[in-house]
């Protein structure tokens, strides 16, 4: 049987002796633990697609990826893509993609965007490329409360790139283009699972809050964002080959640190899983 340990740190866990074919069908107390902990890592997972895919499963749909690219595909799995630091902007000026190099919860402009992404370590660079996550529920709940009910009735206008971003998008023309949509969520979204509300923003996609002009909107996204990324809400992942993670993307804002050297290959597999 499986151990799950809870993490020194804000928020996440650890699944020790974890076999999916013999613990694959406990599903509840799995998704329980996960919602409690927000991120779960399953340690010392086989690495090939088979794992991705079945782990999944336990936590809902796997989503089909919505980007595609050529050098992205996993044959016969088209629910998961390859993420390498080698790959480029092959639409754009062909400069390496740096995915996921600040803040963000993924795909939020989504009107239901996924609940859920899951990576698993295939090469990592022996210095370097830990993952962030922050806990935007005890952020939420850290407020205080005349900020809270203030935040309480706003919603964010998410796009696929902001006007203020601090990090270009792969660039996609034609038809992948025109088919990117745009969504409002609340600031402070209620999870559809448990009701705790979690701050809910993306500097990359919110383009503006609701009844607000863009100073002032762009002023409380950044102040939010200030506090709800403190270290005092955020746990740093330092990847091992194998590890399975996943992150609930309604509770947490994750960042890569690309600060490995630009020619070493990070090379992870993502899958996500279908919203509320
Ligand atoms: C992502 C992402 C971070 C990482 O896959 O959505 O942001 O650690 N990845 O590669
Ligand atoms: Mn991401």
């Amino acid at each position: 049987m499986f151990e799950i340990t809870a993490f020194d740190a804000p928020l996440g866990a650890e699944i020790t002796n974890f076999d999916f074919s013999r613990d694959g069908h406990l599903v509840d107390e799995i998704v329980e633990a996960w919602h409690q902990h927000v991120i779960l890592v399953f340690r010392d997972q086989p690495t090939e697609p088979r794992t991705l895919a079945s782990i999944a499963r336990i936590f809902g749909t796997p989503v089909r990826q919505p980007l595609q690219r050529p050098e992205y595909q996993v044959e016969g799995f088209p629910e998961l893509r390859l993420l390498s630091s080698l790959h480029i902007d092959t639409l754009g000026d062909r400069e390496p993609l740096r995915i996921g190099g600040s803040w963000h919860t993924d795909h939020s402009h989504f009107p239901v965007p996924p609940r859920a992404t899951i990576l698993q370590a295939i090469k990592i660079p022996e210095q370097g490329g830990d993952t962030c996550f922050s806990n935007q529920r005890s952020a939420y709940e850290a407020l205080d409360e005349e900020t809270r009910s203030r935040i309480d009735s706003l919603s964010a206008k998410h796009v696929y790139n902001s006007r203020f971003t601090p990090r270009r998008m792969p660039t996609i023309t034609g038809d992948e283009g025109k088919k990117q949509p745009e969504a409002l969520h609340p600031v402070a979204r209620p999870h559809p699972d448990t009701g705790n509300r979690s701050i809910y923003l993306n500097p990359v996609r919110v383009d503006g809050i609701e009844g607000m002009d863009d100073e002032a909107a762009m002023a409380l996204v950044n102040e939010l964002m200030d506090h709800s990324t403190a270290d005092e809400f955020v746990y740093r992942h330092k990847w091992r080959v194998g590890d399975v993670l996943i992150w609930d993307n309604r509770q947490a804002l994750h960042m890569v640190h690309h600060d490995y050297a630009p020619d070493v290959e990070r090379l992870m597999i993502r899958t996500m899983i279908e919203g509320p």
